[in-house]
């Protein structure tokens, strides 16, 4: 009706090619926020919303189920095509299926949670998982564009984005929420296992998860979920005013 056409207020150049529209690039630790903050943010601008991790996870699920020794990467690179991974990017109600089949609820399992560091850290499953961001993001761009969360938005799926933001925030924080969303498991657990994510996300050799050339540093320890979206929504919102957020 007389609404405009999503995000169509925020006309900005990003990437390649002749579309217009805007990419916001949200990398972070496990349990910084991202997720809620990201989705908060392609919400409130009426954008799309990949959740690059659930990908990985997508992938390291289909491994598990499939036998495949998640700590020899050459038997994950060997097999990483073969999984027909499917993302929804309704910020509303986002999706993730693999061959098909709705896979929200098992990437999110302990068993998932251990495997997909050393899944991710293989060069193939990266590159693949890469090209297939890059064109959701070029057909997100058609429609006003996309808030990407994950490791290596900034830094080498899309380092043209015009908004990049790096989200952090202290491990008994993480742990703490990231306890509750996972219904109440045990915070020093939890704790350890976002711990031990972050050394293998930070430390591998392929796209390590970085502060890109950029980024802001928005460290969400002592933020609401309201004051973190409220924050890069302005960043987006000075692109098309032409000024700076503060
Ligand atoms: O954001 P998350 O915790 O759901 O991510 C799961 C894993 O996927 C995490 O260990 C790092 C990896 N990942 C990645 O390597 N690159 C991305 N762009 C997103 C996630």
């Amino acid at each position: 009706m007389g609404d405009p056409p999503v995000g169509s207020h925020l006309v900005n150049s990003a990437g390649p090619g002749p579309e217009s529209g805007v990419v916001v690039a949200i990398d972070g630790t496990s349990g910084s926020g991202k997720s809620s903050t990201s989705r908060g943010v392609a919400r409130r601008l009426g954008l799309r919303y990949l959740d690059t991790g659930a990908m990985y996870r997508a992938v390291t699920w289909w491994m598990l189920r499939h036998g495949v020794d998640v700590h020899d990467p050459e038997a994950v690179a060997a097999r990483c095509e073969e999984p027909r991974i499917e993302s929804g990017t309704d910020p509303e109600g986002p999706t993730i299926s693999v061959d098909g089949a709705d896979v929200a609820v098992e990437i999110r399992g302990d068993d998932v949670n251990a495997a997909v560091s050393p899944v991710s850290a293989v060069p193939r499953v990266r590159s693949r998982m890469q090209v297939m961001q890059r064109q959701t993001i070029e057909d997100a761009l058609r429609t006003g564009g996309i808030v990407v969360e994950g490791r290596d938005i900034g830094s080498v799926v899309w380092p043209d984005a015009p908004v990049k933001v790096y989200l952090s925030a202290d491990a008994a924080a993480r742990a703490h929420r990231r306890a509750l969303e996972e219904g109440g498991s045990d915070v020093e657990a939890t704790r350890e296992s976002l711990l031990a994510r972050d050394r293998i996300d930070s430390g591998r050799a392929v796209s390590p998860l970085v502060l890109a050339e950029g980024a802001v540093h928005v460290d969400t320890t002592d933020l609401t979920l309201d004051q973190a979206i409220d924050t890069i929504v302005a960043m987006v919102e000075s692109l098309s005013s032409g000024v700076s957020a503060p």
